[in-house]
């Protein structure tokens, strides 16, 4: 018979590891939405044009969109897609970008020229191929409350002057979208067509009146941080009409100066994104929209700022070329790998606010794909999200953590070990995903569950050989997902250095 430990609930002399994951006493499931492991993609250098929509690459389906791209995306079973900006979308219109003649545009935000051959129908088209939700966001900059209505109805009615144009222009049926926000970062001296916290409560009260009045069951989010002085005025002024509001981060800030941080730097991060969600439910909280009422979209968020110097210098301009440095395979390492999967559990350990996040960008710039003429790349950031969305359980069962502390520089410090425990729905198979930040040494963790575990666990570990490690042409599967046996040994497992892993059981 097979042999069957059962792992009591911890007792000091059982925990031979410091790390020690012990179920909540009384605690439920909770069901997560997988729109955490959405996306968002901008007309910014070669995300679109050069990315995913290039008609003349050998990938390109009839429509010029990668085939090589989507179908990757498919693996990944991206849920969710924002688009067109970010930053971009602040003087952007949306006409210049649908009917049989397209116009190029000077982009002010990013100082290139558009040609408008991807616009609102073709993102449509190219979400149903992908199999992913559109979300749109909307110009709050130099755009107005009208401009965002209309952009409704060309996507979501068959009546009116912007209806009937969608059909003219070949599309009978409506696009039916159902995310929209109201403006990107308007709250931002970088952002042409910043507001001031007083005009910013009144306009998106103003511009969500007017989409509601043309879909009233619009998912509908607006542009907030996790500093209460914006966000707290905003949501007395517009939050009743609010699904979500709309938080960004980026935590090694690459903007001007393109030296990222180094592994241990970027472990000593990984706790900051957990502090701006609960940051942000305390603001929900004190408007009186707390509890799920208004849920948190993290709309933007990467370890790795994207390279643009120099962005909001209006005195200085754009150094274009230094854009090519985002492209730089080494800078995507078990660092952004073990970062994403920090930020997706604090997301999941919130899965009754943190109801969507996007990882910014999905394609080139700081993407999990990078594309080339011969086909794609696929960066560490992507196989975190292959092993999320093809090997969690549907519920996360709250659990608390105990961990040894892992030593930054500066006197930083981090629990050593990040995880979250995945239930199924019948509560017959469990997936725990737990992240290993420590540089050098392998760490132990008892798993204190009250349930019997098999000897031998089956587990899935990304690692790379080193921190440092990446893919690059040519040696696109250095660090790839490898199956891996653990040994339960005194109700403890062994993590390799630097590693992500998924223990199902
Ligand atoms: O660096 C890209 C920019 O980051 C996005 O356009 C904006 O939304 C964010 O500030």
């Amino acid at each position: 018979m097979k042999k069957h430990l059962l792992i009591l609930l911890s007792l000091p002399f059982m925990a031979h590891a410091q790390n020690t994951m012990n179920i909540v006493e009384g605690s439920s499931p909770i069901k997560y939405n997988n729109m955490i492991f959405g996306h968002f993609i901008e007309h910014f250098d070669t995300q679109i044009y050069g990315g995913i929509f290039d008609p003349n690459s050998k990938f390109a389906d009839e429509d010029g969109f990668r085939t090589d791209v989507i179908e990757a995306l498919k693996q990944i079973k991206v849920p969710i897609v924002r688009w067109p900006g970010g930053c971009f979308v602040s003087t952007y219109h949306w006409v210049d970008g649908v009917g049989p003649e397209r116009q190029p545009v000077y982009d002010k935000t990013w100082q290139v020229e558009d040609p408008n051959t991807f616009g609102t129908d073709e993102y449509i088209k190219w979400c149903r191929k992908v199999g992913c939700e559109p979300y749109i966001c909307t110009n709050a900059g130099t755009g107005t409350p009208e401009e965002m209505s209309d952009w409704v109805e060309y996507c979501n009615l068959s009546v009116g002057k912007w209806g009937r144009m969608r059909m003219a222009n070949g599309y009978a049926e409506p696009h039916n979208v159902k995310y929209w926000s109201v403006g990107n970062e308007n709250w931002g001296a970088h952002e042409l067509g910043a507001r001031t916290v007083q005009e910013w409560g009144p306009l998106v009260r103003e511009s969500a009146k007017l989409m509601l009045s043309v879909s009233k069951d619009l998912k509908l989010f607006a542009a907030a941080t996790s500093n209460k002085n914006w966000t707290l005025p905003l949501l007395r002024e517009a939050g009743r009409h609010l699904n979500y509001i709309s938080i960004h981060g980026y935590w090694d800030p690459l903007f001007h100066h393109n030296n990222p941080a180094p592994f241990i730097d970027c472990m000593m991060k990984t706790d900051a994104p957990e502090q701006d969600i609960q940051r942000t439910i305390g603001i929900l909280e004190e408007a009186g929209f707390g509890g799920g009422r208004i849920k948190i979209a993290y709309d933007e968020w990467n370890l790795r700022n994207w390279h643009h110097p120099w962005h909001g210098n209006f005195r200085r301009g754009f150094d274009l070329e230094a854009r090519r440095k985002n492209d730089i395979p080494s800078q995507y390492t078990m660092a952004d790998a073990l970062f994403s999967a920090c930020f997706l559990n604090a997301c999941l350990r919130h899965a009754d606010i943190v109801d969507i996040a996007c990882f910014s960008p999905i394609v080139n710039t700081r993407g999990a794909i990078f594309v080339h003429p011969e086909g794609i790349l696929k960066r560490t950031t992507f196989h975190v999200f292959d092993m999320y969305v093809n090997l969690l359980e549907d519920y996360v069962q709250p659990i608390d953590w105990n961990t040894e502390r892992l030593e930054g520089n500066k006197n930083a410090s981090t629990g050593v070990l990040d995880g979250v425990l995945t239930i199924s729905e019948d509560g017959t198979r469990h997936a725990l995903v737990v992240v290993n930040k420590d540089p050098k040494q392998s760490r132990k963790l008892t798993l204190a569950i009250n349930k019997k575990l098999p000897r031998r666990i089956e587990g899935k570990v990304l690692c790379g050989a080193s921190p440092d490690d990446y893919n690059e042409i040519g040696a696109e599967n250095r660090v790839t997902p490898e199956d891996r046996m653990f040994v339960l040994k005194d109700g403890c497992v062994e993590l390799p250095p630097h590693s992500l892993t998924v223990l199902r059981f």
